[in-house]
C-alpha cells in the first residue's frame, strides 16, 4: 500500500512533467513540418489531379532578375503585352545559377505584369508602374514536359489584376515555347535582357553584389 502510495505520488509529479515535454517535442515537430512545408512550397512547382500547375505561394520574395517594358506608346498603339514585365527567379534556382551558371532541374520564373500608369512624375517624363495585370510561370522539367517545348512549360494565371487563378494548364508549344525557342539566349531563357542574372552566371557569391572596400 505504502509502495502504491508512493507510485501514484511519482507519477503525479513526473506526469505533468512528461506532459510538458510531449508537448514541447510536439510542438517544435509541427513547427519545424510546417516551416519546411511553407518552404518548399516556394520553390518547388506543385500539381493538381488534372496536372494543372498550382499558383506558387509568395514569388514576390523571390529574386528579382528584370523587369522590361513594351508599352502600346512605343508599339503602334497596340503592343500584344503593354505592360511592365517583373521577372523573378526562385531562390534555390538563384543560388545554383550563381554557382553553376545552368538553370537547375525545377527551375520557375515568375513573370508578372503591371499597366503603365502614370507617364510623368517628380522626375521627368517616363512609365511608372500602375495597377497588376497578370501573372504567368515559366517552369523547367525536362521529364515531365515533350521535348518540342525544350524541357519548359508556360503557365498564366490570368492577363488581368488580382485575383489571379489558383490553377493553370501548360501552353501547348506554339503558343509560348516557339518563341523562346527561337529567341532565347540562354536554355530558353531571355538572359539577354537581365543584366542581373548575368552579373551572377557562376560568380559565386559575388554574383548577390559586391560591397565596397575601405
Ligand atoms: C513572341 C515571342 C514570345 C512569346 C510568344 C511568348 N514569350 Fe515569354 N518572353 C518573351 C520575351 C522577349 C521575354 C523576355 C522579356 C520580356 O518579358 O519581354 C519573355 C519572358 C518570359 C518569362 C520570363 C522568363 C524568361 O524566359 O525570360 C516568362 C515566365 C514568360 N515569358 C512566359 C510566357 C508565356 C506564359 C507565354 C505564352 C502565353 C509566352 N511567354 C510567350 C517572348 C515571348
Amino acid at each position: 500500500m505504502k509502495n502504491l502510495n508512493l507510485f501514484a505520488l511519482l507519477a503525479n509529479r513526473i506526469s505533468p512533467v512528461i506532459g510538458l515535454t510531449l508537448t514541447v517535442c510536439y510542438l517544435f515537430l509541427g513547427l519545424s513540418v510546417n516551416l519546411q512545408a511553407a518552404e518548399q512550397s516556394t520553390y518547388t512547382a506543385k500539381f493538381n489531379a488534372a496536372g494543372e500547375m498550382i499558383r506558387p505561394e509568395g514569388w514576390r520574395e523571390w529574386v528579382f532578375v528584370g523587369s522590361p517594358l513594351t508599352p502600346n506608346s512605343l508599339n503602334g498603339g497596340a503592343a500584344p503585352f503593354p505592360e511592365f514585365h517583373s521577372v523573378y527567379l526562385d531562390p534555390e534556382s538563384w543560388a545554383h545559377y550563381k554557382k553553376t551558371g545552368k538553370f537547375r532541374e525545377g527551375t520557375m520564373f515568375a513573370k508578372e505584369l503591371s499597366l503603365v500608369g502614370a507617364t510623368a512624375a517628380s522626375s521627368g517624363i517616363g512609365f511608372f508602374n500602375g495597377k497588376m495585370q497578370g501573372f504567368e510561370i515559366a517552369h523547367k522539367d525536362t521529364k515531365r514536359y515533350p521535348k518540342d517545348t525544350g524541357g519548359w512549360a508556360y503557365y498564366s494565371f490570368g492577363h488581368h489584376d488580382e485575383p489571379y487563378s489558383d490553377t493553370a494548364a501548360a501552353f501547348p508549344a506554339a503558343a509560348c515555347a516557339s518563341c523562346h525557342t527561337a529567341s532565347a539566349a540562354e536554355d530558353m531563357v531571355f538572359t539577354q535582357y537581365y543584366p542581373i542574372l548575368n552579373a551572377a552566371k557562376g560568380a559565386g557569391k559575388a554574383g548577390a553584389g559586391l560591397g565596397g572596400k575601405e
